[in-house]
């Protein structure tokens, strides 16, 4: 591990995304165990991004997403493919962002202060192997730049960790 616990303050998403990116190349160095992995990548995200109420991985097991490592409030632990933003971004293999989760046709609250999410599938060649979900408790939170960090932050999980074990 090659972490160093600089701040940055996100004024610059951009510049914010790629220093994010660095410092998890420098957590997952060397270590490939997935829940390891998973649960420090959901530490680095949720102490660096602001207006984030719950960030956590689910992962396939058994044709359902169930519930991995996350910071913030308990979670649904089991959602089928297909089923609220999560399962549908699984079974799409694509990044869905929502600016308002009442608006979103199926939409699972878990946390009734959940107003924005945006979810991205954990991709290995040509299979889904979960999801990264993040909420905010603020409308329209996530944009398009945060979907491709956070494209890139589950990018990284996946080549760092030994992903065959977590199913
Ligand atoms: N809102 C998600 C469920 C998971 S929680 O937000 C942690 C969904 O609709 O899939």
């Amino acid at each position: 591990m090659t972490y160093s616990s600089q701040r940055h303050d996100f004024a610059d998403k951009r510049a914010g995304y790629e220093q994010l990116a660095v410092q998890l190349q420098g957590l997952l160095a060397g270590e490939s165990d997935p829940i390891a992995n998973a649960a420090n990548t959901t530490g680095l995200i949720f102490d660096a991004l602001p207006e984030v109420s719950w960030v956590g991985f689910y992962f396939l097991r058994g044709g359902e997403l169930v519930v991995g490592p996350f910071q913030g409030k308990p979670a649904c632990v089991r959602i089928a493919l297909g089923r609220g933003v999560c399962g549908t971004a699984a079974a799409r293999r694509e990044t869905i962002i929502v600016p308002d989760v009442n608006a979103f046709p199926g939409h699972i609250a878990c946390d009734a202060a959940s107003q924005s999410e945006v979810v991205v599938p954990l991709l290995a060649a040509d299979r889904v192997l979960g999801v990264l979900d993040l909420d905010s408790a603020r409308l329209a939170r996530f944009d398009a730049v945060d979907a491709r960090g956070l494209e890139r932050i589950a990018a990284l999980f996946v080549q760092a960790s030994r992903t065959e074990e977590l199913r």
